[in-house]
This record gives structure tokens, C-alpha cells and sequence, in this order.
């Protein structure tokens, strides 16, 4: 099955008008921040980011920060106090990062935060219960970004979202890990297989029975649609805006023994 077949069956008769809003250019935000320099992000990807609450004293984890869109998101709600480590295994996007983080952000910002290079299925193990808040942007599909490259579209193969749903599990079930209990993440994607979304989040809330809940987002754009777990931004329904999938979830603090 290739790439165009396997959409047109998730969509059905939606797929020709998602394809074209695909290929289309995507309209981002300017984000900016005193006289730092503007950085452009799309407006899904910038609610996703918002969606996690982030509040000045907090420790934060990006763990897939790179380039740095959400990054700036979340350091400009922790405003100079708490941490906010924004962490990604790739060394070239990791240059990319910095150079984002220190030419967008006042230096005030940018002081607490620091850039690393682990795989972020380490943080569950190696950094327990450590964090109020965790972004887990995985890598994914990104369709929009496959069905414009001749490259792409000809390696694309429906095994790929599957080894993506495991990896994308795994970095979940850290997340969940490092988490502080009470502490809330946001898992995201910009993947259109539900395999990469919905269903990854609710094999984590059957790994983790009890410890975690579902909590309720409020769309902020019209088309935003609601899934089992969680929203999804589309471009043929959201103005251009995505796709982006994102879910909230909260470490539930355990009863007193
Ligand atoms: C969707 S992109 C993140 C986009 C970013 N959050 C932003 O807003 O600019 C996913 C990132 O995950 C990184 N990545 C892939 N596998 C990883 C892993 N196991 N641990 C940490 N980062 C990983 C990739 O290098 C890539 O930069």
C-alpha cells in the first residue's frame, strides 16, 4: 500500500480536500518577545505548547525541543524563574536549538534554560518524579512534510508508523516517569495516523492503570476536533493551521497509606 492509498483510507472521502490543504503553504505566527528576534511558529504547534500551563517557578521538560518552537512558548510563561531544560538527541537540530533559544528569547529568559542530547526515553529512569511539567513533542510521520518530497514519499511504508507508535510510547512512559506527582505533560504530534496518537495515549493509560488522568482541553480555533484522548488541529478544517494531535494528562497523586 503506498502513502496516498493508505490516507484515502483513514479519510475516505475527506482526503482529497486534506491532501490539498497539505500541500498548501501553512500560515505561521509571528512569536516575539521584547526586542528579541521574531520566530515563526505555526498556531497549532503553539497552542499545544500553551495547552501545558506552564507557571513562573516551575521545572519544566522539553524533551524533543529542537528546533525550538515550543521552547519559546514555554520559556516565556516560566519568565525568567524556574528551570526548563529542553533536551534533543540530535546534535545538528541541538545547534539549531541554541542558536533559537539565545536569538529569540531575552537573555533574562534564556538563563534557565539548558539544551541537552538524551534520548529522552532516559528521563523516566534517570531523572524520576523531577519535573511539574513535560512536553512530549515525538517525532512522528509528519505527513505534511512527506507528501511534498518525491524522497519521502517513495521510502514511506505503513511499518514506519508502527516502529513511530513504539518509539513514541516509550518516550511517553518516560515523560510519564519524571513526572512530579500532581504534575501534568502534553503529549503531541503533528502525525495523522491514530496510531501515532490517540492509541498511543491510551496504551500509556492502560501501562499506567490508576496513575494518570485525562485532562479536558478547550479548543481555541474553529475545526478544531475532538478525539477520544485529546484535539487535533487539520489543515482542511483549522484555516491551515497543523496538523497537530495533543493530549493532556496528569499524575494523579496516590492516596495516603
Ligand atoms: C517533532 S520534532 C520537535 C519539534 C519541536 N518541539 C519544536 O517545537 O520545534 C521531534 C524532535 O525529536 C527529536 N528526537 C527524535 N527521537 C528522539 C529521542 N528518542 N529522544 C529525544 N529526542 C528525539 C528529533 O531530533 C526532533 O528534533
Amino acid at each position: 500500500m503506498d502513502f496516498f492509498e493508505y490516507y484515502a483510507n483513514l479519510f475516505g472521502t475527506r482526503w482529497d480536500s486534506l491532501r490539498e490543504a497539505l500541500v498548501r503553504e501553512n500560515r505561521p505566527m509571528e512569536w516575539r518577545v521584547g526586542d528579541a528576534e521574531s520566530y515563526f511558529l505555526d498556531e497549532a504547534s503553539w497552542f499545544a505548547a500553551n495547552a501545558l500551563a506552564v507557571e513562573p517557578g516551575m521545572d519544566v521538560l522539553d524533551m524533543c525541543a529542537a528546533p525550538g518552537g515550543k521552547t519559546l512558548v514555554l520559556a516565556k510563561a516560566l519568565a525568567g524563574k524556574g528551570s526548563l531544560q529542553s533536551n534533543d538527541r540530535s546534535p545538528d537540530r541541538r545547534e539549531r536549538l541554541r542558536r533559537v533559544i539565545m536569538n529569540s528569547l531575552p537573555a533574562e529568559y534564556a538563563a534557565i534554560v539548558s539544551v541537552s542530547g538524551y534520548g529522552g526515553e532516559r528521563f523516566g529512569r534517570y531523572r524520576a518524579e523531577s519535573f511539574d511539567r513535560i512536553l512530549v513533542d515525538a517525532p512522528c510521520s509528519s505527513e505534511r512534510h512527506v507528501i511534498s518530497s518525491k524522497e519521502h514519499l517513495s521510502l514511506w511504508n505503513p511499518k514506519r508508523i508502527k516502529r513511530l507508535a513504539v518509539e513514541q510510547g516509550a518516550l511517553l512512559a518516560s515523560a510519564v516517569d519524571a513526572l512530579r506527582f500532581g504534575g501534568e505533560l502534553i503529549y503531541s504530534t503533528c502525525a495523522l495516523a491514530l496510531e501515532e496518537n490517540d492509541e498511543v495515549v491510551k496504551k500509556i493509560m492502560k501501562k499506567r492503570r490508576g496513575l494518570l488522568e485525562i485532562v479536558d482541553l478547550t479548543p481555541k480555533f474553529q475545526g478544531t476536533e475532538r478525539t477520544e484522548c485529546g484535539l487535533r488541529m487539520l489543515p482542511d478544517l483549522c484555516d491551515g493551521r497543523g496538523p497537530i494531535y495533543c493530549a493532556k494528562l496528569r499524575k494523579v497523586i496516590p492516596p495516603e497509606v
